[in-house]
């Protein structure tokens, strides 16, 4: 196999030789009140804006365009809840009105462009609204995960400093229904700087409303009551450098990084990249399995595909139990999906309870031509069950929440190229991505190391993080001059296809959820039976990987494993949410460290993994590792 030759190879030479050229060509996909005469301010290098002075507005290209354009009538959204058994249409008419009057509700509370919006909701048709609403008045949105716990949105709050925040009465889990507002109402008393207002959106089948909250402290409304007066708002007109939206995600320490997004960059990348990479038009019907809060939600459930005029689907279940494993199969044939993206834990997960694929004999899925995997790598064997099942292709692709688009991809709509399991194929246009070793030397072909990308980064990925400038430079830009460091590790093969192998930092990605085991290790350290702990990330069946927790007791402490373990669970998932899925304590008598004290996690996560591993030889106790091979190894 060679390394592809054709458009792909000519748009990526362009791209990464005249940077400008490429993407202001790129920019006539966008609908500009002021079209940008330039692409590249490189004059506070290492920092870069895109298209500056560009002004525009991303919900009118969005919706308003379409509605212009006489695309009124299409369909935009379709919200199909497996948890409530309803499917609610939208039109791009439609949408436009409710996010039009949204928009005048939150005005109408005092939201003006540039102040922050956090949004904590469920995957229900509000949270896009809020998020569209936001953007259409030059608003700041930050939306939450509703898998979160009450610490966790507070520290958010705390750092966005919202002046709304838009919540629902709650989300809709197998088995049980999470209550939001009573999360809301305690992440507000544990921030220091908590919002006035509160947007509560009820939704019937879960109890709780603004009216049971309305005088405890601060104001809190009715979404409906409020957008029953509420006039409709059109679009202002921000600059293209502008933020659209903080996302916070997991980085090594408890405290999460406030990705920044701009308006302008975000609107062309994604513009483009449904096209060439997804090959998706106005007339496809598109669905991403994943949720609001996370960026393949932002990304790829509200903005990309209303960019360019298609239908998306946003699905509240899960890809098994709810009711069976032939949900996600049911959702193409119903609503005729062209291309479904999520993650590989999804389809693990359905493997494991159908290996034969028994449920797909019930659905015709002939409308589907990809299947799209990202969040986590996409192993190989579940590549191959994937493609045999389905026979579409099956198409991973590798990014971050700080890129917000696709690094490096299979780009079906420029150029389809050859698929090699377990690789997320070739750069896209605009990453010069490469591998270098820990003194920043471009390896060999087929050598791992760190997986970095030259500066600058193409339009859409981040342009710092929320009011953190130093942590932007210390975290991505400072280990290597240049270059954007990914925290990934990986290597590059002769044909130019990368492999991603996984982290090199502390960041473990559950279920295709990241999660730092830091902050994990944190909540675990403060039992009071706790001497010292150490969370690694260890190799999961279905989710990819699970959080595993290893305790050393404080001396003379008497507490059973099982009363241990029952209460360090529950504190995790107080503290941080379910989703942090924390349930392995093993109790050990030392950790292993090195000389200055810092724990082998990489190396326990080996012996945990049955991997190969040398010994580093900084380490302080050799017999420790030992001791732990024998007890780990045994379990
Ligand atoms: N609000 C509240 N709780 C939530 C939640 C939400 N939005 N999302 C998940 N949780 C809870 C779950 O109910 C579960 O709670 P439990 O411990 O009481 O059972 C816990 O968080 C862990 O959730 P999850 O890791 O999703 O496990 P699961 O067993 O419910 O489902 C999968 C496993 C593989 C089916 C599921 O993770 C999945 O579909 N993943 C798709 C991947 C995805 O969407 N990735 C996003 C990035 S692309
Ligand atoms: P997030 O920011 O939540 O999207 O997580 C980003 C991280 O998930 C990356 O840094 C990778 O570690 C991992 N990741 C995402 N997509 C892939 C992929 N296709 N292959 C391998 N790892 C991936």
């Amino acid at each position: 196999m060679s390394a592809p030759q054709g458009t792909y190879q000519q748009s990526y030479r362009e791209s990464i030789e005249n940077p400008g050229g490429f993407w202001l060509d790129a920019a006539e996909g966008v609908e500009w009140s002021r079209k940008p005469t330039r692409a590249l301010d490189d004059s506070e290098r290492p920092t870069y804006r895109w298209f500056p002075d560009g002004t525009m507005n991303t919900c009118f290209n969005t919706l308003d365009r379409h509605v212009r354009d006489g695309r009124g009538d299409h369909i935009a959204l379709i919200h199909d809840s497996a948890m409530t058994g309803e499917v609610r249409r939208y039109t791009y008419s439609q949408l436009l009105d409710e996010v039009a009057r949204f928009a005048g509700v939150l005005t109408e509370q005092g939201v003006s462009a540039g102040d922050r919006v956090v949004v904590y909701m469920p995957m229900i048709p509000e949270a896009a609204i809020a998020m569209l609403a936001c953007a259409r008045i030059g608003a700041v949105h930050s939306v939450v995960f509703g898998g979160f716990a009450a610490k966790e949105l507070a520290a958010r709050i705390d750092d966005a400093q919202p002046v709304v925040l838009v919540t629902a009465s709650g989300g809709l889990e197998p088995g049980r229904t999470v209550e939001y507002l009573p999360i809301v109402r305690s992440a507000l008393d544990l921030a220091s700087t908590p919002p006035h207002t509160v947007v509560v959106k009820a939704r019937k089948e879960i109890p709780g409303s603004a009216a049971d909250y309305g005088t405890d402290g601060g104001a809190w409304f009715d979404w409906d009551e409020l957008a029953a007066d509420a006039p409709s708002v059109g679009p202002v007109t921000v600059g293209a450098t502008d933020p659209l939206y903080v996302l916070y995600t997991s980085g090594t320490t408890g405290k999460p990084k406030g990705v920044v997004r701009d308006n302008g960059g975000h609107a062309v990348a994604l513009t483009w990249s449904m096209k060439n990479i997804y090959d998706i038009g106005p007339d496809d019907v598109w669905w991403t399995a994943s949720d609001v809060g996370w960026v393949v939600g932002h990304s790829y459930i509200v903005y990309g595909p209303l960019f360019v005029g298609a239908t998306t689907v946003m699905y509240e279940g899960k890809p098994v139990g709810t009711p069976d494993a032939g949900a996600f199969w049911r959702v193409i044939a119903q609503h005729r999906v062209a291309a479904l993206f999520t993650a590989p834990t999804a389809i693990r997960a359905i493997r494991k309870v159908d290996p034969g694929a028994k449920e797909l004999e019930k659905h015709d899925i002939s409308t589907l031509r990809t299947l799209f995997a990202a969040g986590e790598r996409l192993d190989p064997d579940t590549y191959e069950w994937a493609s045999r099942t389905l026979s579409v292709p099956v198409v991973d692709h590798w990014w971050q929440t700080e890129t917000g688009w696709a690094i490096c991809a299979n780009l079906r709509g420029l150029e389809p190229m050859p698929i090699k399991a377990g690789s997320p194929t070739v750069p896209v246009p605009g990453y010069r991505v490469e591998v270098v070793d820990p003194s920043g030397h471009p390896v060999a072909a087929d050598t791992e190391g760190n997986i970095v990308i030259g500066l600058p980064m193409p339009p859409g990925t981040l342009t710092g993080l929320w009011r953190d400038e130093s942590r932007f430079f210390a975290s991505y830009l400072a280990t290597f001059d240049g270059y954007y460091l990914t925290g990934d590790s990986g290597y590059l093969d002769e044909d130019g296809y990368l492999f991603v192998l996984g982290r090199s930092d502390d960041v473990i990605n559950v279920a295709g959820h990241r999660l730092s085991t830091g902050s994990i290790e944190a909540v675990v350290a403060s039992h009071p039976a706790v001497a010292e702990c150490a969370v690694v990330g260890i190799h999961d069946e279905v989710k990819g990987q699970r959080p595993s927790g290893y305790v050393v007791l404080e001396s003379g402490v008497s507490i059973t494993p099982a009363v241990l373990r029952e209460e360090l669970v529950s504190m995790v998932r107080e503290q941080i949410g379910a989703v942090a899925t924390f349930r392995d304590v093993t109790v050990v008598d030392a950790l292993p460290k090195t000389r200055s004290g810092k724990i082998l996690r990489k190396t326990m996560r080996q012996i945990v993994d049955n991997e190969d591993y040398t010994v580093p030889s900084t380490i302080e106790d050799a017999t420790v590792l030992n001791r732990l091979e024998e007890r780990l190894r045994r379990l």
